[in-house]
């Protein structure tokens, strides 16, 4: 028996994780599985119903469950909240840290569907496009670093944030990057900005220390400003990305927009046990409630929920076969309708079915 929290959330979350519920059905009727589901309340929709972001009862429904599968959280209405109680503060960060989910993967996958949607030329692209895993360590650095806060120093007051790594954090990231990049092109690619910052001097030696136990990779060093103008430049060069919070916060919103729409990428933020799986884009509120959000990133969230903490690679590969499926036939939400005149432009709800039907 699966079990799975189910945390909506707030903006188009609720209506993209319908979605994958249907496709979770259909997964339980074609694959004769057991999954048991628990519905929790988070972000901004928390506050208004249980005046905090995270609530007790959401945390025990986590607790139970052995994945937990996020809509998205926040929106317009909660960001004049103190900032300490804002969704992303109060519930996002607070979910990673409670379950130490320190290997956030975001696979950026272009669909040969879907190549006329990047802004990249065609020439850089290339006619199969770019498949590029990075692994972002996610409870760590200046996110969690302290001390932290707003502070009064003589008369003046001081924004005050603590960039941090220590050995082992970067050590049991590096692990997970180089297992990832043993088993596919056997390059990775480590960014941090050694050339001012300690934190990433201290980065750089446990990367290469253990490199040691992993003679088959092949590691290269790049500084983020540089790498993120590569990821432009020659995205090809790239096979596996290896980074801090903060940096990887950014490349992956970059990496993102090279594939034409951050509403097809899924992610998974793996830890010790519980794992996290949540679309990396958040909640669209300019489109919340309209029927037309993409619920792909949310199904592909779903597909990787069964790939590493089910072990269901057979299934994960059916979802992710289906969603290219529907694409091959045409079918487009508006944000990847791009300039593709034979698409056949359906909301979330269809969207959906027809994956689901696929599988
Ligand atoms: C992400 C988001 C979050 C982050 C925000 C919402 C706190 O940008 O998951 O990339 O910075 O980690
Ligand atoms: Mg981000």
């Amino acid at each position: 028996m699966f079990k799975v929290a189910l945390l909506p959330g707030d903006g188009i979350g609720p209506e993209i994780a319908q979605e994958a519920l249907k496709v979770i059905e259909k997964v339980k009727a074609r694959f004769n599985i057991e999954i048991e589901i628990r519905e929790g309340l988070i972000g901004g929709i928390a506050i208004d119903e249980k005046k905090t972001a995270f609530p007790d009862e959401t945390k025990e429904i986590c607790d139970w469950a052995d994945a937990i599968l996020l809509g998205a959280i926040g929106g317009p209405k909660w960001e004049t909240l103190p900032p300490e109680q804002q969704p992303e503060r109060a519930a996002l960060l607070p979910l990673r840290k409670r379950y130490e989910l320190y290997a956030n993967l975001r696979p950026i996958v272009v669909f040969p569907e879907l190549i006329e949607a990047s802004p990249l030329k065609r020439e850089i692209l290339g006619e199969s496009g770019f498949d590029i895993m990075i692994v972002r360590e996610l409870t760590g650095d200046v996110y969690f670093g302290q001390p932290k806060g707003i502070f009064e120093e003589n008369g003046h007051l001081k924004g005050l944030d603590t960039m941090v790594y220590h050995d082992w954090e970067v050590r049991r990231i590096a692990k997970v990057a180089f297992e990832i990049a043993k088993n596919r092109r056997k390059e990775l690619t480590s960014v941090d900005k050694a050339n001012v910052l300690a934190s990433s001097v201290l980065w750089r030696n446990v990367i290469n220390d253990v490199a040691k136990e992993y003679p088959e990779v092949s590691v290269k060093h790049m500084y983020v400003d540089n790498a993120s103008m590569q990821l432009i430049r020659n995205p090809h060069q790239f096979d596996v990305i290896v980074t801090g919070n903060m940096f990887g916060d950014i490349l992956s919103d970059e990496a993102a927009m090279l594939t034409g729409s951050i509403g097809m990428l899924a992610s998974a933020s793996l830890g010790e046990g519980k794992a996290l799986y949540e679309p990396v884009h958040g909640s669209a509120p300019d489109i919340a409630g309209k029927g037309i959000a993409n619920p792909i990133a949310m199904i592909l969230s779903v597909a990787l929920m069964f790939r590493y903490s089910f072990c269901k690679n057979d299934i994960a590969s059916s979802i992710e076969e289906a969603v290219r499926v529907v694409l091959r036939e045409g079918y487009r939400t508006p944000d990847i309708a791009g300039i593709s005149k034979n698409a056949r432009i359906v909301g979330t709800v269809e969207m959906g079915s027809l994956i689901a039907e696929r599988i």
